[in-house]
C-alpha cells in the first residue's frame, strides 16, 4: 500500500493536466486498488459546460475500464486553503463501485481533511435496494 504523501503526490500530478478552462479550477484525484495500484483522474471540462466531469469519475472509469475493480482509497487535491470534497455525483458514484473508501482530502501543500464515504453519503441508495 502507498502511504498518504505517494497517493497524495500522485493527485498533485494528475491536477497539473486538468482541462479547466472555465472554472479554472482544477482537480486531481488518485484512486488506490486493493492490490496498491493507483490509478488517477483531473477534471475535464468542455464548452457545453454541463458534460464536464470531474477528477474523481475519470479515475474511477479509468479503473474500471481497466479491470480494477476494488478499491481502499482516493485522494482529491485542489489548490485551496479550503478541503475540496467530491461533489454529490461523484459521492454516489465512488459508493456503487469503490464502497466505503477513505477520502484523503489535500492541496499543494497539506492533507486538508480526511473522511470515510459512508459519512460524506449517508442512507446511500445503491444496487442492495433494487
Ligand atoms: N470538480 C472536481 O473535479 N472534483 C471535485 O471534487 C469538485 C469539483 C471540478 C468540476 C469542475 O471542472 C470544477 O471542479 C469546478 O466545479
Amino acid at each position: 500500500m502507498a502511504d498518504d504523501e505517494t497517493l497524495i503526490e500522485a493527485a498533485r500530478r494528475a491536477r497539473e493536466n486538468a482541462l479547466a478552462s472555465f472554472s479554472q479550477f482544477k482537480v486531481g484525484a488518485a484512486l488506490e486498488t486493493a492490490d496498491g495500484q493507483i490509478i488517477t483522474g483531473c477534471n475535464i471540462e468542455n464548452a457545453t459546460y454541463g458534460l464536464t466531469l470531474c477528477a474523481e469519475r475519470v479515475a474511477m472509469f479509468k479503473a474500471l475500464s481497466e479491470g480494477h475493480l476494488r478499491f481502499t482509497r482516493i485522494a482529491i487535491v485542489a489548490n485551496t486553503d479550503q478541503p475540496t470534497p467530491p461533489c454529490g455525483a461523484c459521492r454516489q458514484i465512488l459508493w456503487e463501485f469503490g464502497g466505503d473508501l477513505e477520502v484523503v482530502l489535500a492541496n499543494l501543500t497539506e492533507i486538508t481533511g480526511q473522511h470515510r464515504l459512508k459519512d460524506l453519503l449517508p442512507l446511500p441508495f445503491d444496487a442492495r435496494l433494487l
